[in-house]
């Protein structure tokens, strides 16, 4: 199968190249990534290396390169978007470009050349906020409530998504995935930033009373999930991924500097984010019972193996 992979060089999207060429030797990927500020440069240096991998440094929303990139492709895995809430908070702009008018790009290219399958990799952040007391959880049928400019770009973007295939039966199906923890990511999101600081002893920046929870889950389990998806989702289905790893922004931080051997007195509460969702909370049972998905790696493992990754490249973040 060809695959085009978008986002290639970020966070998830590198370990997913890295993951499915791995699982499928035989597959070939073209990874179109713009290259902006989130790709990153060690990801780059590692995928380099793989074979049936070809690069292809440009926007989504490039309609001609994005024409060319999709000759000859079977499906696509469409992983770029701009993702960081905060952001989004000062700046909406480049979120509906990339995220709502590139994807609309991508799936009008993908029907042009009869690309046979789309798959599209969403958050549970389109679902909105939890009360921290309650005992809810988001699941497939959840109504669709973002509170930010980033949720909104990404729910804006599943719409249409879902509309491809109830419109012109274009083989779609997308994963809705709690937050993800794991190697190459960008070090302004709260797990890298939280080791780096902590390994270099500068103050660790938590939000407000550092109690909003989100379910944690390790990058490969959702690079499982994505291919199995691609592979055998039904066409116009949705999949919510999660391990069920709740913990709050403060207990997270808590376990880094206990694995790292830091002191706690590292912790700094900092004003709150705007509007900031208090807990999510998802339930993966659909993709569990009808694909026989699992997720594989233990958390606490999986958190530690992290920090050995980030301590050993920790000179390519400065
Ligand atoms: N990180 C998480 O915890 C998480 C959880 C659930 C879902 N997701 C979703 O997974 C996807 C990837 O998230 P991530 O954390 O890996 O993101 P990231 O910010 O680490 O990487 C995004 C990548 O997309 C590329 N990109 C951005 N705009 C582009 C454009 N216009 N054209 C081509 N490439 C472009 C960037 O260069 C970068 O390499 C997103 O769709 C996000 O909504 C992320």
């Amino acid at each position: 199968m060809k695959l085009l992979v978008t986002g290639g060089l970020g966070f998830i999207g590198s370990n997913f190249v890295k993951y499915h060429l791995t699982e499928h030797p035989e597959d070939e990927v073209v990874n179109l990534d713009k290259e902006t500020y989130a790709a990153s440069p060690l990801a780059l240096r590692e995928l380099r290396k793989l074979r049936n991998h070809r690069l292809v440094k440009g926007d989504i929303c490039d309609r001609n390169l994005v024409g060319k990139c999709m000759g000859g492709v079977d499906a696509v895995v469409h992983i770029a978007a701009e993702t960081h809430v905060d952001r989004s908070i000062r700046n909406p702009r480049p979120f509906v470009r990339t995220n709502v008018a590139g994807t609309l790009n991508l799936l009008m290219t993908a029907r042009k050349c009869g690309v046979s399958r789309f798959h599209h990799v969403s958050t549970d952040e389109v679902y909105g906020s939890l009360a921290l007391d309650s005992d809810k959880m988001f699941d497939e049928a959840t109504r669709y409530s973002p509170r930010n400019p980033y949720s909104a770009s990404k729910a804006s973007s599943d719409f249409l998504v879902q509309t491809f295939h109830e419109t012109y039966g274009l083989h779609t199906t997308i994963t809705n995935c709690s937050n993800n923890f794991g190697p190459f990511q960008n070090a302004e999101k709260l797990i890298p930033k939280a080791i780096l600081n902590a390994l270099s002893d500068r103050p660790i920046p938590v939000y407000g009373d550092g109690k909003n929870v989100r379910d944690w889950l390790y990058v490969d389990d959702h690079c499982s999930a994505i291919d199995l998806a691609l592979r055998e989702g039904k066409p116009g289905e949705t999949y919510c991924i999660s391990a069920g790893n709740e913990f709050s922004n403060l207990q997270i931080t808590k376990m880094l500097l206990d694995i790292i051997g830091k002191d706690d007195k590292l912790i700094q509460f900092v004003e709150d984010r705007l509007g900031h969702d208090r807990r999510y909370s998802l339930d993966s049972a659909k993709i569990r019972s009808q694909l026989g998905w699992h997720s594989q790696h233990p958390f606490r493992e999986a958190l530690t193996q992290t920090v050995s990754w980030y301590r050993e490249h920790k000179n390519s973040f400065s």
